[in-house]
């Protein structure tokens, strides 16, 4: 037996026995066999064999922190939600990501980046799983799987494509606005810290009267917007491939904590039917002055996981988590993505991981749930069917109001979205490139595209390229035509 150093404590199996050392296998004689009755030795073989839970399929490396989110404006008219009453504190979780590349890719990658929040409020988990993106590549849950592959790795050679995505975004014409924000300077990021997040989606707000409302959440950085261009990107990436996770994690450290202030738009109800754009379509936005942005509340990151791989690796954040005063609209995409989450996470990570650290709910839980894999917090619900007559809990729809929904009818179809007067693919991403960058940044967005599609992308391919960009603007359409054919 060694001798520890007397100032730590002594190494123990995982059932907490003492080990007898940290070095050395037990042998027969110093260079005889390894005997199986080393029990230390095949738990430490057979526990680091199991250590690796699958990535998630998308936004797999990411960095997160846990903070606090305050209410600064009186929002009650809008939603009863308890995490947005005046003066309410809420202990949150926020995990920022890429979405395409792998748990070791570099962070500094052009790629849109995920902004998921989970708030542990008095009625259970609200996740608010947004982008830094105010829109997104396609309106169909349908196409997502297909877009998600154009963009990760290559059956045959394993190897991510420029063709396949491009041949993809341009043979669906609804990317373009995504794509322009993309190519633009927010597809890099300076830090996590300098992005804004988005709900993307709109989603239904309800008030203590019951009265309804569609809202976008907006997450302004308070650090300010910052990016990077794509040569500190790509020179970054070799340099330290975590340098954003470095920076989220060094910066809190330092007790420098970053935070944002959430602002929200407020549609009525009514005003959806005919706005001038669909008001569920997710490659649209509300431009601002049709529905100003109206404070919430700020949110601050003031405390780092104490272990990545239990508090962020093993986070499950899902849109379908909404609590009383907030839920869905008809955006199809959101309706596709509250099955996917938790489908996902039972896959991923058990299907008790509601019970892990970062997710386990800090209000009662009074689910009939039980068993499973994993499972260690016991039921406390008595009998375990409901309904019983020993006390077990009951639901109680009047306590909380009505079910945030709206009136469906019609016959069974597959088909777009009915068109409202100003829809189309490519008019707000044409008013981006000529009414929100300034000069310096449409060159840099000229050169971003031209670099991407000059990296392997096909003839037949690229022609329709360059018809995508002047759809979206005919100057623009021209400038990247000329680099790539200069190129
Ligand atoms: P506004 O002039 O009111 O808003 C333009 C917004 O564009 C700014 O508030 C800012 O959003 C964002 N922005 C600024 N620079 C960039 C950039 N380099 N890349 C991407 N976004 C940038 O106009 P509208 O509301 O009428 O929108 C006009 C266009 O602006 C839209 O078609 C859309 O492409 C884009 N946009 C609109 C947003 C919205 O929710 N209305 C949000 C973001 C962009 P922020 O303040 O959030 O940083
Ligand atoms: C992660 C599916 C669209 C934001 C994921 C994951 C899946 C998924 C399966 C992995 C989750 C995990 O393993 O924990 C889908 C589907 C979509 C969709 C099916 C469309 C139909 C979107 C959109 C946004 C978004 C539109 C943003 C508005 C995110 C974020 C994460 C994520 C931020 C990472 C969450 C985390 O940090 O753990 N998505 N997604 N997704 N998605 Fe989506």
């Amino acid at each position: 037996m060694t001798q520890a150093p007397q100032h730590v404590p002594y190494t123990t199996t995982n059932a907490g026995i003492p080990v007898e050392s940290d070095e050395h296998s037990l042998t027969v004689g110093s260079n005889g066999p390894i005997l199986l009755q080393d029990h230390y030795l095949i738990e430490k073989m057979a526990q680091f064999n199991r250590e690796r839970v699958p990535e998630r399929v998308v936004h797999a490396k990411g960095s997160g922190a846990y903070g606090t989110f305050e209410v600064t404006n009186d929002v009650s008219q809008f939603t009863k939600a308890d995490l947005f009453q005046p003066g309410k504190r809420t202990e949150m979780l926020a995990r920022f990501s890429t979405v395409a590349g792998e748990l070791g890719s570099p962070d500094t990658w052009r790629d849109p980046r995920g902004f998921a929040l989970k708030f542990y409020t008095e009625h259970g988990n609200y996740d608010l799983v947004g982008n830094n993106t105010p829109v997104f590549f396609v309106r169909d849950p349908q196409k997502f799987q297909d877009f998600i592959r154009s963009q990760k790795r290559r059956p045959d050679n394993g190897l991510r494509d420029h063709d396949m995505q491009w041949d993809f975004w341009t043979l669906s014409p609804e990317s373009a606005h995504m794509v322009t924000w993309l190519m633009g300077d927010r597809g890099v990021p300076r830090t996590y810290r300098h992005m804004n997040g988005y709900s993307s989606h709109t989603y239904m707000w309800v008030n203590a009267g019951g009265e309804r409302f569609w809202v976008k959440y907006h997450m302004k950085t308070d650090q300010g917007v910052e990016f990077l261009t794509q040569a500190d990107a790509d020179r970054l990436a070799g340099e330290d491939g975590d340098v954003h996770r470095r920076d989220l994690f060094d910066s809190i450290q330092r007790g420098e904590h970053p935070s944002w202030t959430m602002r929200v738009q407020v549609m009525p109800f009514a005003d959806a039917a005919d706005y001038r754009f669909n008001p569920f379509d997710l490659t649209k936005v509300w431009p601002h002055s049709d529905y100003p942005l109206i404070e919430v509340g700020r949110m601050t990151l003031n405390k780092n996981p104490e272990d990545h791989f239990v508090h962020i690796e093993q986070s499950a954040f899902e849109p379908s988590n909404l609590v009383p005063g907030i839920g869905p609209s008809p955006d199809k995409m959101l309706l596709g993505r509250l099955f996917s989450y938790p489908d996902t996470h039972r896959y991923r990570i058990g299907p008790n991981y509601t019970q892990l650290p970062p997710n386990r709910p800090r209000s009662k839980v009074n689910s009939y749930a039980k068993d499973g894999p994993m499972r260690y917090e016991a039921a406390d619900v008595g009998a375990p069917y409901a309904p019983n007559s020993y006390g077990g809990p009951a639901a109680d729809v009047q306590r909380f109001g009505d079910i945030a929904g709206w009136q469906a009818a019609g016959e069974m179809v597959r088909e777009a979205y009915a068109l409202h007067r100003e829809d189309d693919d490519f008019g707000q991403a044409g008013t981006m490139v000529r009414e929100v960058l300034d000069d310096a940044a449409r060159d840099r967005l000229v050169s971003n595209i031209a670099g991407h599609l000059l990296d392997g992308v096909s003839r037949p391919v690229l022609a329709r390229a360059l018809q995508y960009w002047q759809n979206v603007d005919k100057e623009l359409g021209e400038r990247v035509a000329a680099e790539v054919d200069g190129g």
